[in-house]
C-alpha cells in the first residue's frame, strides 16, 4: 500500500541534497578512496568538533561502536552491565557478546532508564552502565555520573538515537568514556547502508578503537596489538554523512517545528501521551516522535489504514524473546509502554500538507 505520509522518503531526501551527494560519489570514486581515506579522517574531526570530544573513530554500525567500547573498558566474563529494559536489542547483545551479563532496568515516563531504580540493581560485579538516550532524548546524565563515579561503574553511553541533543549544552556522546552512533538510514544522520561511530576524550580508547576495527592492526607499524574485528565505517559512507552533517542543525530544527505543531493539535487527548517533558534543561531533537495511546494496535492500524505510516518499535520487550535468554525481572513501565508506543512520520522531507494529513488523521482518530 502507497502511504500518503510515509514514514520516511529516504528518495524525496536524497533529491534535497542531491547535488551534493552526487558531487562527494563521483570524488570518492575518481579519487579511488574506498578505505580508510581522507573522507571518513575528515567526517570523523567534524564529528568530535559536533558532539565536544577530542576524537571520533568510524566503525560499520552503532553495534559496533559499543561493542568496541565494552572491550575497551576491559568488560568481559563474569562482569555485569546495567542496561535499560527498553531499547534497541544491540545495547543489550554487546553485554552478551563480550561475556558479560546484562542486567536490566525499568524505564520511566521519557522512555529512558529510571535513575530510581539503577542502586537496587547494582552488585558487587556491576562494572559498567550503559545509558541509552532513546528517541531523541538524552537519559538523566548527571544523576548517572553521580551513580557512576559512587560505584566505580563505566559508562558507556548509548547515543544512537540522539546526535545533537544535551543537557545544559553538554552534548550527548560526550558525558561517558565512549559516545556510541549509528548511521542507520533512517536517523537523523543516517547513511546510505550501515554506519556507525565512537567518541571519546580518552586517547587510550580512541588507539585501542581504531586498532580493533581494523583486525586489531596498527596501519602505521602494520603490528597486531590483539584479535581485532574488521568494522570501520566506509570512506563512501564518510563522505555521505559529511554532507548530511552540514545539513543536520536544520533538519533538527524543522523536526522541532513539527513536534510542536504536533504538540499543539494533540495537546487535548487525555488518552494520547506526547513526548513533551518538563525539564527545562533537557532538549530533544526528535529523532523519533513516540506517543503512547491507550488505544494501542487500534490507534497504529487505524492511521495505517488511513495513509499515515507509522513504526512500532518494541511491542514485544526484547526480554521476552526466549532465545535471548534474559532475566525478566519484572518492568512494569516498558511493559505498559510496549503496548502503548506508536512513533508518528517526523523527518526532514516531510511537507506541509503531510504534517496537516498526519494531524486531521490522529484528530478524527479520537473524533474530533
Ligand atoms: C538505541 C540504539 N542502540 C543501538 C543501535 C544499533 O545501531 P546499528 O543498527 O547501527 O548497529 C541502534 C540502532 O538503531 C539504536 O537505536
Amino acid at each position: 500500500m502507497a502511504y500518503k505520509v510515509p514514514f520516511v522518503d529516504p528518495v524525496k531526501n536524497y533529491h534535497m541534497i542531491r547535488d551534493e551527494i552526487d558531487a562527494a560519489y563521483f570524488d570518492v570514486m575518481l579519487k579511488g578512496d574506498l578505505i580508510d581515506r581522507g573522507h571518513l579522517k575528515s567526517f570523523e574531526e567534524n564529528l568530535a568538533k559536533f558532539v565536544g570530544t577530542k576524537y571520533a573513530v568510524g566503525t560499520n554500525s552503532g553495534y559496533d561502536a559499543l561493542h568496541i567500547s565494552l572491550r575497551a573498558a576491559g568488560i568481559g566474563p563474569g562482569d555485569e552491565v546495567i542496561v535499560p529494559s527498553h531499547t534497541f536489542v544491540a545495547t543489550c547483545s554487546s553485554v552478551v557478546n563480550v561475556g558479560a551479563t546484562p542486567v536490566l532496568v525499568d524505564v520511566g515516563k521519557d522512555f529512558n532508564i529510571d535513575v530510581n531504580k539503577i542502586k537496587e540493581a547494582i552488585t558487587q560485579k556491576t562494572r559498567a552502565i550503559i545509558p541509552v538516550h532513546l528517541n531523541g532524548y538524552m537519559a538523566d546524565m548527571p544523576r548517572i555520573m553521580e551513580l557512576a563515579k559512587e560505584y566505580n561503574l563505566v559508562t558507556v553511553e548509548d547515543a544512537c538515537q540522539s546526535l545533537g541533543s544535551c543537557i545544559d549544552g553538554k552534548k550527548a556522546g560526550s558525558w561517558g568514556v565512549t559516545g556510541c552512533w549509528s548511521f542507520y538510514p533512517f536517523k537523523i544522520l543516517g547513511g546510505y547502508g550501515d554506519g556507525g561511530a565512537i567518541t571519546t576524550n580518552d586517547p587510550d580508547v580512541e588507539l585501542f578503537a581504531r586498532r580493533m576495527r581494523y583486525n586489531g592492526e596498527d596501519r602505521k607499524t602494520g603490528e597486531y596489538h590483539g584479535h581485532g574485528f574488521t568494522c570501520l565505517l566506509d570512506n563512501l559512507q564518510a563522505a555521505f554523512l559529511d554532507i548530511k552533517l552540514q545539513h543536520f542543525p536544520s533538519w533538527v530544527m524543522k523536526r522541532k517545528q513539527i513536534a510542536k505543531r504536533y504538540r499543539d493539535a494533540f495537546s487535548d487527548f487525555p488518552d494520547l501521551i506526547l513526548p513533551h517533558y518538563n525539564k527545562p534543561h533537557f532538549d530533544h531533537v526528535y529523532q523519533n516522535y513516540v506517543v503512547r495511546s491507550k488505544q494501542g494496535d487500534e490507534f497504529s492500524n487505524y492511521l495505517k489504514n488511513n495513509g499515515v505510516e507509522v513504526l512500532i518499535q518494541f511491542r514485544k520487550p526484547y526480554y521476552k524473546h526466549k532465545a535471548l535468554t534474559l532475566t525478566d525481572r519484572g518492568f512494569p513501565e516498558t511493559e505498559a509502554l510496549s503496548r502503548e508506543v506508536c512513533s508518528l512520520p517526523m523527518n526532514a522531507e516531510i511537507d506541509n500538507e503531510q504534517i496537516e494529513y498526519v494531524i486531521k488523521t490522529v484528530r478524527a482518530f479520537y473524533g474530533r
